[in-house]
């Protein structure tokens, strides 16, 4: 695991941009893998800001997102697809045949998931998963307990989940109790898993996974088994970890040839 801790939630979100961009410009018919939440909101107004620039171009990219929930259309003002929408999509020139969601209102939920899971086969295999991780150590909606070998299906969310996502909806409105997600073994497959973390809530989940056991009551340690597995943090989300130290010195250490990784850009503001 590479992990790279910034002073702030910005400057690890520009870093971990521009180390998209790059992936995307190695292999511009890049399939990258998306996330939802607010940790890689600062990501995407990024993408968007390279987008404009010049330097990152989605025409030939397509998505899959990690999870949906369950009972609620794509207009739906916390649905997952119109997040990406609003967050993303509609900012860059990604073309929207190319960008795919789960279906919150599949009639035939196990089909939905089977044909979701075929898709990303034929479209190549991930190239590029970001991830956020809940307090519970959750990846996508992979609740403490999933199988660490879990394919795309039904979760019922834990009630953690449930509270810590109510501000996306309107007060009173209940959070759905199942959303669908992409499985551990799917997230594994991506041949490269982009973590962010940012803020104090998250330290013990962050700390768990990268120090941790592996175990699938903390869904996010399974990353320790990627082979490349990249986590941007913030000092707050990087608060508990041992090794910190260590962690920062690899990163000032890096070889410039290992920086190319991030698009040979000069990107390193951050060092203290
Ligand atoms: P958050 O959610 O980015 O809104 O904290 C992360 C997650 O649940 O994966």
């Amino acid at each position: 695991m590479e992990i790279i801790i910034c002073e702030n939630p910005t400057s690890a979100s520009r870093l971990a941009a521009l180390h998209v961009a790059a992936v995307i410009r190695a292999k511009p018919e890049a399939v990258l893998g998306l996330a939802t939440g607010a940790t890689p909101v600062a990501l995407y107004a990024e993408l968007a800001e390279l987008f404009r620039r010049g330097m990152a171009d989605f025409s030939r990219c397509s998505t899959f997102n990690l999870d949906e929930y369950v009972g609620i259309g794509r207009d739906h003002p916390a649905s997952f697809s119109r997040f990406m929408r609003e967050k993303l999509f509609r900012h860059i020139n990604v073309l929207p045949e190319n960008t795919r969601i789960p279906d919150g209102l599949a009639g035939d939920i196990p089909g939905h998931c089977a044909a979701y899971e075929k898709a990303i086969s034929a479209a190549g295999g991930i190239d590029l998963q970001i991830l956020g991780i809940g307090a519970d150590g959750h990846i996508g909606f992979n609740e403490p307990s999933s199988s660490l070998a879990s394919r795309t299906r039904l979760k019922t969310l834990t009630r953690k989940t449930r509270e810590d996502n109510a501000r996306f909806f309107g007060r009173g409105e209940p959070v759905p109790q199942h959303a669908i997600t992409m499985g551990i073994g799917t997230i594994m497959e991506a041949r490269e898993a982009v973590l962010l973390a940012f803020g104090e809530a998250k330290a013990q989940a962050v700390a768990n996974a990268i120090e941790g056991p592996v175990s699938a009551s903390n869904p996010a340690s399974i990353l320790q088994m990627h082979p490349r597995a990249v986590i941007f943090l913030d000092d707050l989300a990087a608060g508990l970890l041992q090794r910190s130290d260590y962690y920062r010195e690899v990163f000032e250490q890096k070889p410039h040839w290992q920086r190319g990784d991030f698009g040979g850009v000069v990107f390193w503001e951050d060092k203290r």
